[in-house]
């Protein structure tokens, strides 16, 4: 018996809950000759701006003993080049593809969505109202309950694509934003973008990166994810999508056990780029053998003191 591992994000049905994280899977293509897309859910592209970005200046990504940290300010080709160079190749790739979206402003947000939601190929759509990483829009919009419900409104009304707001770490009660932003009418929301942080030369004494301070991904972070993704789901009935330090399949029961729906995989895909079908895959098999038969009976089944 194969087990139903299927989930739904508003409107969407994901064949299983593997994603790529937005930003550490470029727009598939790269991808191609090492995954075979038909196996895992969806992909989440690079973050789509009004105008292509250059990003921040080298270098804009240092390894840690345990994790990454990476300042690339939102380095992407524009909402035009994305529709005329991108959105071909993944028209045509067998999995759910949600592109992932900034802006600086409120009405900005709302007019990518409206513009990102219209197009043919498009399944669903990824706010990122938390980047740690650039000097305008961002973060500013993620630790603020109130104006992150403002987002929220502004690109639901927009569009009725499917819509998941991607939330910042960096806040004292992770809840209270989910909730605003369920309220204001996201579909889901992903626990979490990277983590503010930072790394010194000690010889020059000048930060590892260029713009400063950066944001922390990968295994160092998933303890502190597991715990937001937990107060999450606690606080909002719709779906919670884990990001942050997922590396293989048990790190992915872990997420659903603490009440995620849908697991993203990011930095592992630099160390190694099959990990998200190696996840979808091992998730199969340890259901499978445990005799769960819906991905329902995992998710937020923790057993709490
Ligand atoms: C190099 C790099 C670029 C990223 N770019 C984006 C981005 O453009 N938009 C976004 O919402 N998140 C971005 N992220 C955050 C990831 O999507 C993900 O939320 C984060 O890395 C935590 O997951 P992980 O520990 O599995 O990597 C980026 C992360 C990395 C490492």
């Amino acid at each position: 018996m194969t087990a139903d591992l299927s989930v739904r994000i508003g409107d969407l049905t994901l064949r299983n809950p593997i994603l790529t994280a937005s930003g550490t899977f470029g727009y598939a293509a790269e991808y191609e000759t090492m995954v075979d897309f038909n196996k895992i859910g969806g992909i989440i592209t690079k973050g789509i701006s009004p105008e292509p970005r250059l990003g921040n200046p080298q270098p804009r990504i240092w390894e840690t003993e345990s994790g990454l940290i990476n300042a690339i300010g939102l380095d992407n080709v524009g909402v035009e080049d994305f529709e005329q160079s991108k959105l071909d190749y993944l028209r045509k790739i067998e999995c759910a593809v949600i592109v992932n979206f900034f802006a600086e402003s409120a009405e900005g947000y709302a007019k990518l969505a409206r513009t990102l939601g219209a197009m043919a190929g498009v399944d669903a759509l990824e706010a990122n109202i938390s980047c740690p990483n650039v000097k305008a829009g961002g973060r500013e919009f993620g630790v603020d309950p109130v104006a992150a419900a403002e987002v929220t409104i502004a690109s639901r009304e927009a569009t009725n694509c499917p819509l998941i707001v991607k939330l910042s770490p960096d806040v004292s009660n992770i809840g209270d934003i989910a909730s605003a932003v369920a309220d204001a009418g996201a579909d889901a929301v992903t626990v979490a973008n990277s983590m503010p942080a930072m790394a010194i030369d000690i010889e020059s004494r000048r930060p590892r990166l260029s713009f400063g301070r950066g944001g922390l991904t990968g295994p160092a972070v998933r303890p502190i994810v597991t715990r937001l993704v937990y107060e999450s789901a606690q606080a909002t009935d719709i779906p919670v999508i884990a990001s942050g330090g997922a590396s293989n399949w048990r790190d992915v029961v872990e997420f659903l056990l603490a009440g995620a729906s849908a697991v993203q995989a990011g930095t592992v895909n630099f160390v190694n780029p099959r990990a998200s079908v190696e996840m979808a895959e091992g998730l199969e098999t340890y259901c499978r053998q445990s005799g769960i038969n819906s991905l329902t009976q995992l998710v937020g089944a923790v057993d709490m003191p």
